[in-house]
């Protein structure tokens, strides 16, 4: 198996050593299974149904007991920690979240601080806050009861609750399975900033290679039962360690690439720019000097504002306001690359404006579909290497035989 060791700085939270399990049918689920998770680390563990990672998961909480190997979990052997205790240091989030109807989802939040014997009160400010770290109002949503939530934010309470008692491990069975993808994808990019406040060692089941690629720190690819590859996602998607991981992450993984890899200041282009009230003469002149066929055109604020071709430059007399053509096809700085291929494909577009971020509107430059490719490459080639991507250097488009 091809194995990257996780970040020696930090300490191993969850260690598996040649774990096996065989149900009494006969099934070997979980095959001599040897893993590394440190603490503070994401790892999805992604792969076709009935490749065994949900019995990977059970066994780290005593829900389903290995029939060989052990397993670690800071160090202690599980097997002589009482499970009752373990499953304390241990959140757990599947996908039939299990919330107790006739409770509200402030109590359903506190069920664990409240099994742990704190007091009634501590308890609640406890559910109340993480609450609040998933993005429910606790004074809306606290009062509730389950069946008036919605399915995402029911699997939001689901979240906190297994939060509540401040475990440093989390396991996540499947956790966004059952909702639609765009509520998916915001309950990821939440679970993301979630996670980079609170830092929990989590264990995240997937079937879906583009959730494991997208939340993962590390990635572990399932074939039968055991791990094909285990790496960065960068990594596992641009250099899989074997034919079978190739097929799993798919042919399509340059465009799996492309979702993940932000446009970047240094991937712009900068065209002539002009402003609204220059004359027409100026822009023919920069237009011309440049060699360009068409200039930026900005307003007083140096924003957006459009464009225009240099024949209209050329012929006409007055200020550029009157020729300005509205740009459509404009995208903040740090989109994912895979947008800006979306917009200038909407917009039959040869090429998009960049602006600020802070949706300031300031312009910054031009992303080109050549441009483009290189960003694509220099993220590819940048994240084997697993270093930023703005300080590998690319051949030019020719050059990469494009
Ligand atoms: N209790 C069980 N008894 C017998 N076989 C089981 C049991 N639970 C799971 N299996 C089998 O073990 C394999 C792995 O299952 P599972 O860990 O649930 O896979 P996954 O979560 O990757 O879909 C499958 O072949 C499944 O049918
Ligand atoms: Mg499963």
């Amino acid at each position: 198996m091809a194995f990257t060791e996780p970040a020696s700085q930090w300490g191993i939270m969850i260690r598996f050593e040649h774990v096996t399990k065989r149900y009494e049918d006969g099934t070997t689920a979980v095959d001599d299974l040897s893993f590394e998770v440190a603490d503070g680390e994401l790892v999805t563990l992604v792969g076709p149904s009935g490749c065994g990672k949900t019995t990977t998961m059970k066994m780290v909480n005593r829900l389903i007991e290995p029939t060989e190997g052990r397993i670690f979990l800071d160090g202690d052997d599980i097997s002589a920690i009482d499970p009752v205790q373990l499953r304390r240091r241990i959140g757990y989030v599947i996908q039939q979240v299990g919330l107790f109807p006739h409770k509200t989802v402030l109590e359903n939040t506190a069920t664990v601080p409240h099994l742990l014997g704190w007091k009634r009160g501590k308890g609640k400010e406890r559910a109340a806050e993480l609450l609040d770290l998933v993005g429910l109002d606790p004074s809306v949503y606290g009062g509730r009861y389950p069946e008036q939530l919605s399915g995402g934010q029911r699997q939001r309470v689901g979240v906190a609750r297994a939060l509540a008692a401040d475990p440093p491990v989390l396991l996540m069975d499947e956790p966004f399975g059952a909702v639609d993808p765009v509520v998916r994808e915001r309950l990821q990019n939440e679970f993301l900033k979630l996670q980079a406040q609170v830092r929990k060692t989590v264990l995240f089941v997937t079937h879906d290679i583009e959730e494991a690629v997208r939340l993962g720190d590390r990635i572990a690819v399932y074939g039968q039962g055991r791990i094909e590859q285990f790496d960065t996602p960068a990594t596992v998607l641009g250099a899989p360690a074997t034919p079978y991981v190739a097929d799993f992450v798919g042919a399509d993984r340059g465009l799996k690439r492309l979702s993940v890899t932000p446009v970047e200041e240094s991937d712009l282009d900068q065209p002539p720019v002009v402003h609204l009230d220059d004359p027409l003469a100026t822009a023919t002149e920069r237009l011309r000097a440049d060699g360009a066929r068409w200039a930026v055109v900005l307003d007083g604020q140096d924003n957006l504002h459009g464009w225009i071709p240099a024949g209209d430059a050329a012929t006409a007399k007055g200020t550029v306001r009157e020729h300005a053509r509205r740009m459509e096809a404009w995208l903040p700085l740090g989109a994912p690359l895979k947008q800006a291929f979306a917009t200038m494909l909407q917009h039959d577009a040869g090429w998009i404006a960049v602006i600020d971020e802070e949706g300031t509107g300031r312009f910054l430059g031009v992303l080109t579909p050549a441009r483009l490719h290189e960003a694509l490459r220099r993220s590819i080639d940048a994240d084997a290497q697993d270093v930023p991507r703005a300080e590998v250097a690319v051949e030019t488009v020719a050059g990469v035989g494009a």
